[in-house]
C-alpha cells in the first residue's frame, strides 16, 4: 500500500463513530451503549472514539471464547491450520505496515522511525515465530519404575485466556500475548490499555481477516477497573497474562483467587546500567541514551539507574549531557523526531513530580528537567533529562518513574556495584559496558535479574524468553519458555499388563 492510500485508511478508521470492540467475530458497540476518547499525546486532542467495554461486555466475550474453545472449527483445527492463520496474520501485517506504524505514531505518540522500523517489524515476526510453534508443542515419553506400564504426556491448552496489556508497546504487546497464546492452541479475550486501544482494534481486524473462526480472538477496549478487573476475576476464565505496574500487577493476582486461574506477571523495573573504565565510552554512552529514552523511557526495561566508574564519571556525565541536550525532541509523526511525547498528562505530571522529588533531595539536573513549549506545549513533552549526585536511597533512585529521566551515580569496585545494583525491589534488566569478558560473565552471575544486556541495551526477540526476578513478575515470554504459560501437562498411564 503506498503512503497516501494507508493515509486514507488511517483517517476513516479514525472517523468511526465508535470503533468497536470485537465480540464472537462481530464489531459491536458496548453493551452500555457508552464509549471513550483516545487522545493524540502530541498535540492533546481527541483522536478517536471507541466502544467502552465494562462488565457485561467482558461476560460476552468469555462466553463467545469458551464456546469456541470447547466446541467449533478451532476445536478441531490441526496445529497445521493453526500455524497457516498465524503466518497469515503476519502477512497481513507487513502487508499494511504503513497504515499501523502511522497509527500507533498516533494514539501512542512515539516516534514513525521507532513504529515503522521496530514495533511493525516485530509484532509480524512475532506471530511468524510462533507460526512455527504451533508444530512443535510435544508432551514425553516418561521412564517410570513401575513394569509394563507405558506412561507419556501431553501438552494442553489452558482454555480460554484473558490478556491485559499497557500503553507502551501497544500493538508489540498484543502480539506478545496474542502469538504464543493461540500457537498452543487457546482462544483469547485481549484488553488493550484505555490510553492506546487503536492498532489492537485495527490488528483484530487482519485477524479476521487472515481467516481465525468467531470467537477465538476477542477485544474488548476499556478500562483498568472496569474491564480489567471484571475479565481479572471471571471465574470461567482459566488464565491471565498481564504486563503493567506491579501496583496493579497484585491486584490481578488476588482477583484470580476466586477460580485459581493461573496468573503470569511482567511488571515494572528499575533496571541499572554499569559503565566501566575499559569500556568502548562512545558506545557506551550511545548505550546509555538508548537504555534510558528509547521510548521517552516508557520501557519497563528502561536503564534508568546509571552506574558510572568513579575513574570516568566526570567525562561521562559530561559528554551524556551533551548528547541528551542534541536529541530531537517533537512530535511522533515528524520523521526527524528521536523522542516524543509522554503518553498523558497524569503520566507527565507523574514523571515532573519524580523530577522535583529528586532535586528536592539534592540531585543535580544536567540535562532537561523542563516541559517544551511553543508548538509542542499542547503536547506531553518533557525534554531528556539526567539528574546527578543522586544517592542509592533517593526516591528517584527507588521507584520506576516510567520516563525519559535517568539518575547517575558512581561506582569503585565490581562486588560494590553488582550489590547496589540488586538493592531494588525490581529484577527486571541490566546493562554491563566492558571490554573484559571476566567482568560481563561475573556480572551475569552476581545480578539478580531476568535480562542482562553486555555492550548493548533494550534487544528483544521472539526466540528470547523474557521476564523479572523480584517484584518485576514472574512467567517468561517469548522464546518456547512463553509456552509453558499457555498450556498445562497432563500424564497418562497405559497398563500394558
Ligand atoms: P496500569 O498498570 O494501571 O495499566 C496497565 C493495564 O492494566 C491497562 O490495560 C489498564 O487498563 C489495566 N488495569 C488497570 N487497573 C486494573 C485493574 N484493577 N484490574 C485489571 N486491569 C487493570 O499502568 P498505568 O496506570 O497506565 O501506569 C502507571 C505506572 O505503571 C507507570 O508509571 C509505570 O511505572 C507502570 N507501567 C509499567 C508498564 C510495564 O511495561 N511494565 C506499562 C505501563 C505502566
Ligand atoms: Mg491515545
Amino acid at each position: 500500500m503506498t503512503t497516501s492510500a494507508s493515509e486514507t485508511v488511517v483517517s476513516a478508521f479514525l472517523q468511526r463513530q465508535p470503533v468497536r470492540m470485537l465480540i464472537g467475530g462481530q464489531w459491536v458497540d458496548a453493551a452500555s451503549g457508552k464509549t471513550f476518547e483516545t487522545l493524540n499525546p502530541a498535540t492533546g486532542e481527541v483522536l478517536a472514539r471507541v466502544a467502552e467495554g465494562d462488565r457485561e461486555d467482558i461476560d460476552r466475550a468469555v462466553k463467545a471464547a469458551r464456546a469456541a474453545f470447547e466446541s467449533g472449527p478451532w476445536a478441531k483445527m490441526t496445529p497445521s491450520q493453526r500455524g497457516r492463520l498465524l503466518w497469515r496474520v503476519a502477512e497481513l501485517i507487513e502487508e499494511h505496515a504503513d497504515e499501523l506504524a502511522m497509527l500507533e505514531t498516533l494514539d501512542n505518540g512515539k516516534p514513525i522511525r521507532y513504529s515503522k522500523g521496530s514495533d511493525v517489524p516485530l509484532t509480524a515476526d512475532h506471530f511468524r515465530y510462533f507460526a512455527g510453534w504451533a508444530t512443535k508443542i510435544e508432551g514425553e515419553t516418561v521412564p517410570v519404575s513401575i513394569p509394563n506400564m507405558f506412561t507419556y504426556t501431553l501438552r494442553e491448552p489452558l482454555g480460554v485466556v484473558g490478556q491485559i496489556i499497557p500503553w507502551n508497546f501497544p500493538m508489540q504487546m498484543a502480539s506478545w500475548k496474542l502469538a504464543p497464546a493461540l500457537a498452543a492452541g487457546n482462544t483469547v479475550i485481549l484488553k488493550p490499555a484505555e490510553q492506546t486501544p487503536l492498532t489492537a482494534l485495527r490488528l483484530g481486524e487482519l485477524i479476521c481477516e487472515a481467516g481465525f473462526p468467531d470467537g477465538v480472538v476477542n477485544i474488548v477496549p476499556g478500562y483498568g477497573h472496569t474491564a480489567g478487573a471484571a475479565l481479572a476475576e471471571h471465574l470461567d476464565v482459566d488464565k491471565i497474562a498481564f504486563t503493567g505496574s506491579t501496583e496493579v500487577g497484585k491486584k490481578v493476582l488476588m482477583a484470580s483467587a476466586g477460580n485459581l486461574k493461573k496468573v503470569t506477571l511482567e511488571l515494572g523495573g528499575k533496571s541499572p546500567n554499569i559503565i566501566f573504565p575499559d569500556a568502548d565510552l562512545k558506545w557506551a554512552v550511545r548505550g546509555a541514551l538508548t537504555a534510558i529514552y528509547f521510548n521517552s523511557g516508557q520501557i519497563c526495561t528502561a536503564g534508568s539507574r546509571l552506574f558510572v566508574h568513579r575513574d570516568i564519571y566526570d567525562q561521562t556525565m559530561e559528554q551524556l549531557a551533551k548528547a541528551a541536550d542534541a536529541m530531537r525532541v517533537g512530535a511522533g509523526v515528524d520523521p526527524a523526531t528521536e523522542v516524543g511525547p509522554i503518553i498523558s498528562q497524569e503520566q507527565l505530571d507523574r514523571v515532573a513530580g519524580y523530577i522535583e522529588s529528586g532535586q528536592r533531595e539534592g540531585a543535580i539536573t544536567r540535562a532537561g528537567g523542563e516541559r517544551l513549549g511553543g508548538d509542542l506545549a499542547s503536547g506531553y513533552f518533557l525534554r531528556p533529562t539526567i539528574l546527578d549526585q543522586v544517592r542509592d536511597e533517593m526516591t528517584v533512585a527507588r521507584e520506576e518513574i516510567f520516563g525519559p529521566v535517568v539518575v547517575a551515580m558512581p561506582f569503585e569496585e565490581i562486588e560494590e556495584v553488582a550489590a547496589r545494583a540488586n538493592q531494588s525491589i525490581y529484577g527486571l534488566a541490566a546493562g554491563v559496558w566492558t571490554a573484559d569478558v571476566k567482568k560481563a560473565h561475573k556480572l551475569v552471575a552476581l545480578l539478580k535479574s531476568g535480562v542482562i544486556w553486555v555492550n548493548t541495551y533494550n534487544q528483544f526477540d521472539a526466540a528470547a524468553p523474557f521476564g523479572g526476578y523480584r517484584q518485576s513478575g514472574y512467567g517468561r515470554e517469548m522464546g518456547h519458555a512463553v509456552l509453558d504459560a499457555y498450556t498445562q501437562v497432563k500424564t497418562a498411564w497405559i497398563s500394558l499388563r
